[in-house]
């Protein structure tokens, strides 16, 4: 990744892109069995990646309560992914507005929008099927959002996103081949997988394109907001509501959970990609790093 490539390049990229869209995209309402009954037994998501998992309070939940736990965990997640695919579509319809529109890189953007919005609507057809609340992130997360929909472009951008969507991505390709896991959230996670690599590809490129002009207070600047969004996103990414569900105090279970060993390890093992990359192009660098550091990321 850390040759040159140049803005021409954008369309032939884009060119494979779209041809792949074409042969392999999904369509969850049909391609999803949503009448399907959940399968007695079955996991929601690897229990040792819930966020608890290996701590006295996780030892002391019951089986049934343990499974309860990854249903409400995997539902936090996925409405805080949801939510982010909706800011996304915000980020990249400002992108496309400004672009040629005869140009494939920017008919790859549109796709892209189009890929998020099904995305949004199955997880949210997911959510309500597992009878799960609307977690989402809090509101000090939301209200700075609606800037950050509004105002940021380039590299910080793109950084920001591919940092949302290599991290639920790892989380969700550990399911794939799960046979203990629900065949629904299997199918859901499968879907999002194929997608969002080429939403990956597109972000990576583009992100490197844009990196090789930044220098200076510009380049910290950029590297400060993506670092502020890892922060914010994986620190919201479960909802202290997961513990309520439960039966168990939210403020002593989250406080449990940020100190749990196992948690930070899971919390690097998904940040463990994009964080190789980033720190490769030097989107990862300078004060900014230690903002990572504190959101165990690094
Ligand atoms: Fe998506
Ligand atoms: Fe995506």
């Amino acid at each position: 990744m850390a040759r040159v490539l140049r803005p021409k390049d954008r369309d032939v990229t884009a060119e494979r892109l779209l041809d792949s869209s074409m042969r392999n995209a999904y369509d969850p309402d049909v391609d999803i069995d949503w009448d399907a009954p959940l399968v007695e037994g079955k996991g929601f998501m690897p229990e040792e990646r819930v966020s608890l998992y290996g701590t006295p309070l996780w030892d002391r939940l019951t089986p049934s309560q343990r499974l309860e736990l990854a249903k409400h965990e995997i539902g936090s997640i996925t409405s805080v992914g949801l939510w982010t695919e909706i800011v996304l579509m915000q980020l990249l319809a400002r992108y496309a507005a400004d672009l040629d529109p005869r140009s494939p890189h920017t008919h790859y953007a549109l796709t892209e929008i189009g890929d998020e919005t099904r995305h949004a609507i199955m997880f949210g057809k997911g959510i309500a099927r597992l009878g799960l609340p609307a977690y989402g992130p809090p509101r000090v997360v939301r209200l700075p959002a609606k800037l950050f929909g509004a105002v940021i472009g380039g590299p910080a951008m793109f950084a920001s996103v591919l940092v949302v969507e290599e991290t639920t991505d790892r989380l969700q390709r550990s399911m794939l081949d799960d046979e203990s896991i629900q065949p629904m959230i299997r199918m859901i996670n499968r879907i999002h997988v194929v997608e969002e690599a080429r939403h990956v590809r597109y972000a990576r490129e583009e992100l490197v394109r844009g990196l090789t002009s930044l220098r200076g207070p510009a380049l910290e600047l950029h590297r400060l907001v993506t670092a502020l969004v890892a922060y914010a996103v994986i620190n919201v990414l479960v909802h202290p509501g997961v513990y309520a569900a439960v039966g168990l105090d939210p403020r002593e279970a989250r406080a449990v959970a940020l100190t749990n060993p196992h948690h930070r390890e899971s919390r690097r093992w998904m940040a463990e990609k994009i964080v190789a990359f980033l720190t490769e192009v030097g989107m990862i660098g300078g004060p900014s790093k230690r903002i990572w550091q504190k959101a165990y990321l690094l």
